[in-house]
């Protein structure tokens, strides 16, 4: 079987272009765009590309906004004192504290500071309150790489001719609180039979190679086969790994979690990496964003 690409950036351009629609709503409904404030601190390449991206991506739906740039020896107190005022500012409907934060700030810090965001605004979804909300099965902001990851379970169900999820053996390889365990909430709304599944798991190919549906987000180039895989399944890779050349001068590559080529000898569907579950997280911020406007002021 060769696998049907599951191109994230074509699904992503009409999320966004339903976004635009949506924006240009509130707009007329309250006089104002949707405010989405990125909190960017220090110079990390990776985030300062991410967040030119989505300055880039919520420019072109018309949300408003800005990226507070802080250097790399901004302190715990000016960012809580920023957040606050972010808060406080009822023309910002979402906020979003890129990270990895500076070397200087702890992993606790960056909890405390991330506890901090209102948690209607959190457009990351990243708050405890939100969190709990999508393990309850209630309704509040969803972490953008799970949302943009289930909505291309949901295209390669159609393109599968109409496949369901009821009762589909789910495997997530990674239990992040970002991606691994949030996507195994959303699968599990979906009525799938959810495996989580992660670095220790006994015999993870085998239980990868059970799984109707396979979502890998560990961080490590490569590290699920194509032997994992059952034939037919729905693959969806959220890694993004660099890898250097092997030989002086040649050039770097983005790779998956997932070894593409052998996989997609053997899914039904797959993501390609990049340009499969990358742009979808940036159309979700979108989405997140008009969603929290939208709670906040009515629409
Ligand atoms: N750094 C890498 N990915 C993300 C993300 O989705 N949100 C935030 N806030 N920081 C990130």
């Amino acid at each position: 079987m060769t696998a049907l690409l599951l191109d994230g950036k074509k699904l992503a351009e009409k999320v966004r272009s339903e976004v635009t629609l949506e924006v240009a709503a509130f707009r007329e409904k309250h006089g104002r765009a949707p405010g989405l404030h990125v909190v960017l601190a220090g110079e990390d390449p990776a985030s300062t590309v991410y967040v030119r991206n989505k300055e880039k991506a919520a420019l072109e739906v018309g949300i408003a906004g800005a990226v507070h740039r802080l250097p790399a020896t901004v302190t715990k107190a000016e960012l809580v004192e920023l957040i606050a005022r972010l808060n406080a500012d009822a023309d910002v409907d979402g906020i979003l504290v890129q990270l990895p934060l500076p070397k200087a700030l702890s992993a606790k810090d960056t909890e405390e500071i991330l506890d901090l965001v209102d948690p209607r605004k959190d457009v990351d979804g990243f708050h405890p309150i939100n969190a709990g909300l999508l393990a309850s099965g209630r309704p509040g902001l969803v972490p953008c790489t799970p949302a943009g990851s289930l909505r291309l379970v949901d295209e390669a169900c159609v393109l599968l001719g109409g496949r369901s999820l009821r009762g589909a053996h789910a495997v997530v390889v990674g239990r992040s609180n970002i991606v691994g365990k949030p996507v195994a909430q959303l699968l599990l709304q979906r009525d799938c039979t959810v495996t989580l599944a992660h670095s220790r798991t006994k015999d993870l190919a085998a239980v990868c190679a059970t799984a109707d549906v396979l979502v890998v987000a560990v961080g490590r180039a490569e590290m699920i086969g194509g032997d994992a895989v059952k034939e037919g399944a729905i693959v969806i890779d959220v890694g993004i790994n660099r890898v250097e050349p092997k030989e002086p001068g040649g050039k770097a590559k983005l790779v998956g979690d997932v070894a593409f080529a052998s996989a997609s000898e053997r899914a039904g569907a797959i993501t390609p990496v990049p340009g499969g579950v990358g742009p979808m997280t940036i159309a979700y911020l979108l989405r997140n964003t008009v969603f929290a406007a939208r709670r906040r002021l009515g629409g």
